[in-house]
C-alpha cells in the first residue's frame, strides 16, 4: 500500500533550485534512504514531506490523500512525525517530561507537567515501553542538558515515536554519533513495527546500508538514481559524486 508519494516537487529560494521536480513514492512499511553531498537538497526535500515549508511546484500525498498544504501539527496528527537534522529538545526538562509531553501533545488532554507521571496510567506504561526499548529507560530523570549528545539524538527519535507515527522521517539519525551509538540506531531502526514507513537521510553509509531496502540519490536537487542497496553500491554515477566528498562508500 502507498504511504507516501511526491509528485513532480521543487522548491526555489530566490535563485537556488534546491529541490527540482522529485516523483517517488514509499510503500507502507518500507525503509527508504535518501543520500547526496552537502547541499543536494535532502534536507529541502525532507522539509516539504514534514510540511514546514511549501514547494514552489508539485504535491505530496499520504494514503492517497493530498497534504500539501496541511501544515505540519495536522500532518504529526495524521502520522507523519519528522526529526530535525539538529537537536530539538526541551533542555530544561528530564528525559520523562520530554517524553510525556511528546505522547500528550497529540492528544486533547494535554500534559501538566506539575501532575505526576504516575497518575497518568496507561501513558506511563507506554512510556516506559518506550524509554525501554530504546534504552533510556534508567535515564528517565535526568535533564536533557545533561544527557551527551548521543543520548541527545535518542530521545529526539523517542519523541517522534511518542506520536505514534505511520511515517517517520529523520534527518541523519547518527549524524555526531560514535560508531556504537550510530549501530543502536540502526538495530533501533530495524526493531520498529513492521508496518511503520522510514524515510531517512544519512551521510552515515553503514546506517544506510544497515537500514535501507531502497535508496535515493540526490544531486542538485534532483534524483540521479534509485534503486536497491546492490544496485546503489554498483552504480559508476554514484561512486563519481562521492568519490570527491567522502571516499568509497563502506561495505
Ligand atoms: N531557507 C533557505 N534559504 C535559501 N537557501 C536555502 C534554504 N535552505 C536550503 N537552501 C539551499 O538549498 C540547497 C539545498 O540545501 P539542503 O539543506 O536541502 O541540502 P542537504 O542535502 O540537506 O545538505 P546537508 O547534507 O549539508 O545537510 C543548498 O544550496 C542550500 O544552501
Ligand atoms: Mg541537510
Amino acid at each position: 500500500m502507498e504511504a507516501l508519494r511526491a509528485e513532480k516537487l521543487s522548491k526555489d529560494f530566490g535563485g537556488v533550485q534546491a529541490v527540482r521536480d522529485i516523483s517517488f513514492q514509499v510503500q507502507r512499511g518500507e525503509h527508504l534512504a535518501i543520500i547526496g553531498p552537502n547541499g543536494a537538497g535532502k534536507t529541502t526535500l525532507f522539509s516539504l514531506l514534514g510540511g514546514q515549508i511549501t514547494p514552489t511546484t508539485g504535491r505530496v500525498f499520504f494514503e492517497r490523500k493530498d497534504i500539501t498544504a496541511l501544515a505540519p501539527h495536522r500532518r504529526v496528527h495524521w502520522g507523519i512525525a519528522r526529526t530535525f537534522q539538529i537537536v530539538n529538545l526541551f533542555s530544561g526538562l528530564t528525559v520523562l517530561e520530554n517524553i510525556m509531553l511528546a505522547f500528550q501533545g497529540t492528544k486533547p488532554s494535554r500534559f501538566q507537567l506539575m501532575r505526576h507521571a504516575m497518575s497518568y496510567g496507561k501513558l506511563f506504561v507506554k512510556v516506559e515501553k518506550l524509554l525501554t526499548t530504546m534504552g533510556m529507560w534508567d535515564r528517565k530523570d535526568e535533564f536533557v542538558h545533561a544527557l551527551s549528545y548521543g543520548e541527545q539524538r535518542k530521545l529526539e527519535i523517542a519523541l517522534s515515536l511518542a506520536t505514534e507515527p505511520k511515517i517517520l522521517l529523520l534527518d541523519e539519525p547518527s549524524c555526531g554519533l560514535t560508531g556504537a551509538e550510530s549501530a543502536e540506531i540502526t538495530g533501533m531502526i530495524n526493531n520498529l513495527e513492521s508496518d511503520i514507513t522510514v524515510i531517512f537521510v544519512a551521510h552515515d553509509m553503514d546506517l544506510v546500508f544497515g537500514v535501507a531496502q531502497r535508496i535515493i540519490v540526490l544531486h542538485y536537487g534532483e534524483i540521479i538514481v534509485e534503486g536497491t542497496p546492490d544496485d546503489i553500491k554498483n552504480n559508476t554515477k554514484v561512486r563519481e559524486i562521492y568519490m570527491g566528498y567522502q571516499g568509497r562508500a563502506k561495505r
